[in-house]
């Protein structure tokens, strides 16, 4: 397959952009605006490689996502392009609508004109949280922070281009995903580096979220396997084998780097901090997929990546992540 990924330099979709190119053999330009997540670097494993191009560029950005089009002959788009952090949604929410709304209905008219495939990737939060039992893609939305909210949205819109207007539209919803490329906000890439450093391990709240881990191949596998099998118009869920509470991550990493557990320090939780999200995804299990790397086995070799990837991670950790980091925990990173 010809296949234009956008937000293809972040952690999922560089993910993604491995697996097609490097075990698939389709031709994959990644359409990225690079914002502070997105990273080149996340690509260095298919520089050079047959098959592989990028382009800089905003999904917002109509005639700039034309001219990606036409170059790369693309039969199908696959968007991953987003805003991705809760915390940041709270305290800055404009992005997140301009590229989760307008973003994807640039992309939406563009597969329009040209009758391509096109793939949204979405997330759990849609569904809100859930004390017991699981969502199904039957699940009503009910999204409760800015960013899954206009995720949401864009999920609605991207149903409406099937329903209207026929276009072949499918929307892959996964759970928390974890793995190597991962942007350090993110809670086990916080905790791994800060448990690295010697500094403190801020868990939100009492710890007791529970998220149901995905590690980023088998999503990128899961998504992959929907856009060659799923249905038009369909939503598949694809959620990990397993499920943890925070607390259970934290403790769990601070085992495999040899932190000091009093390292672990409560802090005010997130507002409107979701409880328990949980997925069903017995439909794209019907289509043949299934998770491969279960939360214990994927854990214990992400720790051991940011172990030895310093020079991926290095940069980040001395530039304006530290800044973010003072604003949103209200304290310096020491190491
Ligand atoms: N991380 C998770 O746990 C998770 C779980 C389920 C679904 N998802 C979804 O998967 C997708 C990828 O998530 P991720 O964790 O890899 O995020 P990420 O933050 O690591 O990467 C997002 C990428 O999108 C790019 N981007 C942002 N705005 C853009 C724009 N306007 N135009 C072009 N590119 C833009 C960024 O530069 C970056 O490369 C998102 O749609 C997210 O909602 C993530």
């Amino acid at each position: 397959m010809r296949l234009l990924v956008c937000g293809g330099a972040g952690f999922i979709g560089s993910t993604f952009a491995r697996l097609r190119v490097l075990e698939h053999g389709d031709e994959v330009t990644v359409y990225d605006k690079l914002t502070y997540a997105g990273r080149e670097e996340n690509l260095r494993e298919l520089a050079g490689t047959p098959g592989f191009t990028f382009v800089k560029g905003a999904i917002e950005d109509e005639a700039a996502v034309d001219a990606a089009l036409e170059c790369s002959g693309a039969e199908a788009i696959v968007n991953f392009a987003a805003e991705t952090h809760v915390d940041r949604s709270i305290a800055e929410p404009d992005a997140f609508v301009r590229t989760h709304a307008l973003g994807t209905y640039v992309l939406l008219e563009a597969a329009r004109e040209r009758g391509l495939r096109y793939l949204q990737v979405s997330t759990d939060e849609v569904y809100g949280s859930i004390e017991v039992g699981t969502f199904t893609e039957q699940s009503p939305l009910a999204p409760s922070s800015p960013y899954s909210a206009t995720k949401a949205g864009a999920d609605l819109l991207v149903a409406s281009y099937f329903h209207t207007y026929g276009l072949p539209t499918v929307i892959c919803r996964g759970s928390n995903n974890y793995g190597p490329y991962q942007y350090p906000e993110k809670l086990i890439p916080l905790m791994v580096l800060n448990a690295l450093h010697g500094d403190a391990l801020p868990v939100y709240g009492d710890g007791m979220q529970v998220r149901n881990w995905i590690h980023a191949r088998d999503f990128s596998r899961a998504i992959g396997h929907v856009l060659e099998h799923g249905e038009a118009g369909e939503v598949y869920n694809a959620g990990g084998p397993d499920e943890e509470a925070n607390i259970a991550v934290v403790e769990r990493i601070v085992e495999l780097t040899g932190a000091d557990r009093a390292q672990i320090e409560h802090v005010t939780d997130r507002p409107g901090h979701d409880r328990r999200y949980s997925l069903s995804s017995e439909k794209v299990r019907a289509l043949g997929w299934e998770p491969e790397v279960r939360f214990e086995q994927g854990l214990a070799e992400t720790v051991a990546w940011y172990r030895e990837n310093e020079d991926w991670w290095g940069p980040i950790r001395s530039g304006s992540y530290r800044a973010y980091y003072e604003r949103q925990y209200g304290r310096a990173l020491q190491g």
